[in-house]
């Protein structure tokens, strides 16, 4: 029925505000299936562990889009479609957006944009997302609220990518009609209110 995705870089907060955004919904009277990219089917989540170790090392840009878009795949047709089609809420965790902004925008060289948006177009068929809400906020702040933990294959690179990624996340927000920005640097609290505001016009 509704299809939410929550994007922006690593540690932006996207799995907190999913989770908050589930719970409501679900005290709202929503069945929501609440998944996360790449992951979410077997594959997915097979995927999702060989994309993010440190062991993999470096991947060629075509590498990367092609494996997050496998996983991308197997999501939209075994898990997103069919919920949708029970008419179920979906929020997830991420999108072709990332592709667009890690494998694209972010890289030099970075894929063409074109051949990144075919290729998605054949990944989602019909089932696009109502609304993309990219939690912006400065690559040192999210760098801050990851700090707790260990810094994935991704996290891991320099200060100046993340940067890169903030940028490119802008950028693509004025590019695609279903992205809209949300100021991110503002308390958790303050965020979901936002997010609720902005679904609660969605819903069917
Ligand atoms: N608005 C906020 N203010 C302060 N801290 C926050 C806010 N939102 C989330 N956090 C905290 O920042 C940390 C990172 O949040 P979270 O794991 O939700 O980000 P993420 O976008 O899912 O990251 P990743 O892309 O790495 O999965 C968590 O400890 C979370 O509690
Ligand atoms: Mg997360």
């Amino acid at each position: 029925m509704t299809y939410v995705v929550l994007e922006g870089p690593d540690g932006c907060g996207k799995s907190s505000q999913a989770v908050g955004l589930a719970a409501w919904l679900r005290d709202q009277g929503h069945s929501v299936v609440h998944v996360r990219e790449p992951g979410s089917t077997p594959v997915g989540e097979s995927l999702r562990q060989l994309l993010l170790a440190r062991a993999t090392g470096d991947l060629r840009p075509i590498t990367e889009a092609l494996l997050f878009s496998a996983a991308r795949a197997e999501l939209v047709a075994n898990v997103v479609a069919p919920a949708l089609r029970r008419g179920e809420v979906v929020v997830a965790e991420r999108c072709y957006l990332s592709t667009i902004v890690y494998q694209s925008i972010a890289q030099t060289p970075g894929l063409d944009l074109d051949w990144v948006l075919d290729l998605t177009r054949r990944v989602h068929g019909a089932h696009l997302p109502d609304a993309i809400f990219v939690l912006d906020v400065a690559a040192d702040v999210a760098l801050a609220r990851r700090r707790a933990r260990d810094h994935d294959r991704i996290e891991a690179r320099g200060d100046g990518y993340h940067e890169r990624v903030r940028a490119a996340f802008v950028q693509v927000v004025a590019l695609e009609a279903r992205a809209q920005r949300i100021d991110a640097a503002r308390s958790f609290d303050a965020v979901q209110a936002d997010l609720r505001e902005r679904v609660r016009g969605l819903l069917r």
